[in-house]
């Protein structure tokens, strides 16, 4: 190997069988790294995980772990696995705690034992809560409000403490909604139970789906439905490389809040779908959700700044690559 050329480098891709963790694990690739997937396939698809190196299996297994850690030479982690739904977390908070919180650190006692210190973890907007500033940038208090997102937040400090005692390197990217799918056509989003609206929207105009209920048409926003902040899997995933060479080159531990910096509301985004596909979404009124605030959009002026991240896909870009997956595999991999 020639003094420029850079090794490549091995990263271990936990959840890389679901929907934002299979778009990272293809940019990877693209940008010269080798993703090693480690999932369970409990949410996620095995048709989604792209790259050669697959290991089936639960990220709190200690065993596994060790022999993925000694098998290949891992130089980062990114943690895309979670149990992700935040009514289910109010249900069964036991199995977010386990789950989320006891299986993540088995994950980083694993890595600390391999001594990998590199980690890039998924969080969320949800560790917000219902926060008293919009736009929401990193500084804004951090109330999460239910079982899912204090699971979020419980991990984040966690990795504080590790980077303040151990020099463990770690990028905490709070996600806001994550949207759209691969320009390319292989990766969608494809979750058994769906609550995000962009793929609820287009199952039930391509038919698949009764029509869309919108949760409210009475909140203090211009239309009276719920404002969002939607972010192409893309632009997260470049994100994701960018923490990651900015842990290494400056050794030191970041978070930033990842959105578009732009709200539509839900009738905006029912709009651009009628656009982008020329049919009409069948949709019909139903109560407010409790818990959902009226609106939520990111600062992500930090991320701007440190990481030079810029987002390449705006709204109609991100709804048209989601239709045109689900249209093209109307049953998601299983089509
Ligand atoms: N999708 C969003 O809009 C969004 C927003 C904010 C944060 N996040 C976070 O991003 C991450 C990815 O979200 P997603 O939408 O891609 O979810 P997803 O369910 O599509 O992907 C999660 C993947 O992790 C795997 N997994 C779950 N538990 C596992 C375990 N114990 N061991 C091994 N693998 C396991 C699943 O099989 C799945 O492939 C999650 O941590 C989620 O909390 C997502």
């Amino acid at each position: 190997m020639s003094r420029t050329q850079k090794r490549i480098q091995n990263i271990l891709v936990v959840g890389g069988a679901g929907y934002v963790g299979s778009h990272v694990a293809k940019c990877l690739e693209k940008a010269g790294y080798n993703p090693v997937i480690l999932d369970d396939l409990s949410t996620g698809h095995r048709k989604a995980a792209r790259s050669a190196t697959f290991y089936q299996g639960h990220y709190g297994d200690r065993e596994l772990l060790k022999s993925i850690f000694s098998k290949h030479s891992i130089s980062a982690v990114m943690h895309f696995g979670a149990k992700a739904l935040v009514g289910e977390s109010v249900a069964d908070p036991l199995l977010y705690a386990s789950s989320n919180i006891a299986g993540t650190i088995a994950l980083l006692e694993g890595m600390r034992a391999a001594n990998v210190n590199r980690f890039i973890f998924s969080s969320t907007c949800n560790v917000f809560g219902d926060p008293k500033e919009v736009p929401i940038h990193e500084g804004v208090q951090k109330l999460p409000v239910n079982p899912y997102g204090f699971s979020k937040f419980a991990v984040e400090q966690v990795l504080q403490h590790m980077d303040q005692a151990y020099q463990f390197r770690s990028a905490s990217l709070r996600y806001f909604n994550a949207a759209g799918a691969d320009p390319e056509g292989e990766l969608g989003e494809d979750h058994r139970c769906e609550t995000h609206l962009i793929p609820n929207a287009i199952r039930s105009l391509t038919g698949r789906s009764p029509a869309l209920t919108i949760f409210g048409n009475d909140y203090p926003t211009p239309d009276g439905t719920c404002i969002r902040d939607y972010v192409h899997v893309n632009d997260l995933a470049s994100a994701h490389i960018s923490a990651l060479e900015l842990i290494d080159s400056q050794n030191r531990s970041v978070d930033f809040n990842l959105g578009s910096e732009q709200g539509y509301s839900v009738n905006e985004v029912i709009h651009m779908l009628e656009k982008v596909s020329g049919k009409q979404v069948p949709r019909k009124l139903g109560a407010r959700r409790p818990g959902d605030a009226p609106r939520l959009v990111a600062d992500s002026s930090k991320a701007k700044r440190e990481l030079l991240w810029k987002t390449s896909f705006d709204l109609e870009a991100i709804v048209r690559t989601a239709y045109q997956w689900l249209a093209k595999n109307p049953e998601g991999y299983a089509s």
